[in-house]
């Protein structure tokens, strides 16, 4: 290999390094921040930090969460999620994850949505479930995973499940933030009052269809 060559990839190397670091969540400069309750956030220019309480006052119990041992509430598509972060587990704080536990009734389904700032694995602790993720080309990768199996979601990448087992499905997720955001594509276009005339253009749609999808999930109508 030319000395050239090498100079190159040293260069695209620390360019990817430098990227990896700038995407994830700040490294955790103690070994653990249990928020005080009695401090609320502080708000910095950048991001709002919850305040450590005292860790010589930290339990074991401050590390534990035991809210995921059964589904949490399903709504009408089928779909009871249970998102855990600081805010439900304060031992989270700090440490770049967080997690979900998502069931699925049969036939019921995840839309389509996206994480802006995390990758998600997702384990499927029970069922078959068709699983998948759309890339920026628009490529879909899409398949039917099983108990047992794990699939990635690519960190911002719109991505979607659906049980096609006939028992309930149970999933795992693990994200690489703890703050990952939870975009849901039709209430992000149907939901937000972005002006109807252009949904109207952007989607071919009459004002009649639109005003259906507006009422299916706009909250606020
Ligand atoms: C934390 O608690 C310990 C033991 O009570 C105490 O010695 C220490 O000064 C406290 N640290 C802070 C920053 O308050
Ligand atoms: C489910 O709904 C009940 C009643 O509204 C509520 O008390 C409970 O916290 C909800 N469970 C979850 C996991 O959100």
């Amino acid at each position: 290999m030319s000395t050239m060559l090498l100079v190159l990839l040293l260069i695209s190397t620390l360019h990817l390094h430098a990227n990896l670091i700038l995407a994830s969540d700040p490294d955790p400069v103690q070994d653990f921040c249990i928020p005080n309750p009695e401090f609320g956030s502080v708000k910095t220019a950048r991001l709002s930090i919850l305040p450590c309480k005292n860790s010589s006052t930290a339990t074991t119990d401050d590390f534990v969460f035991s809210g995921l041992k059964s589904a949490g509430n399903f709504s009408d598509i089928g779909l009871a999620t249970i998102p855990v972060n600081p805010t439900v587990f304060p031992g989270l704080n700090t440490l770049g994850m967080s997690f979900v536990r998502a069931d699925l009734k049969v036939g019921g389904i995840n839309p389509p949505h996206f994480h802006p700032r995390a990758t998600e694995i997702a384990y499927v602790v029970q069922g078959r479930v068709y699983a998948g993720f759309v890339d920026s080309s628009n490529r879909v990768f899409a398949r039917v995973i099983e108990q047992g199996e794990v699939m990635v979601f690519p960190r911002g990448l719109v991505h979607f499940q659906m049980n096609v087992g006939r028992e309930p499905a149970t999933i795992f997720g693990s994200l690489n933030s703890q703050n990952p955001g939870n975009q849901k594509i039709p209430s992000a276009v149907f939901g937000s009052g972005i002006k109807e005339e252009l949904l109207q253009k952007a989607f071919g749609l009459s004002p009649k269809q639109i005003g259906t999808m507006r009422r299916r999930f706009d909250p606020k109508i």
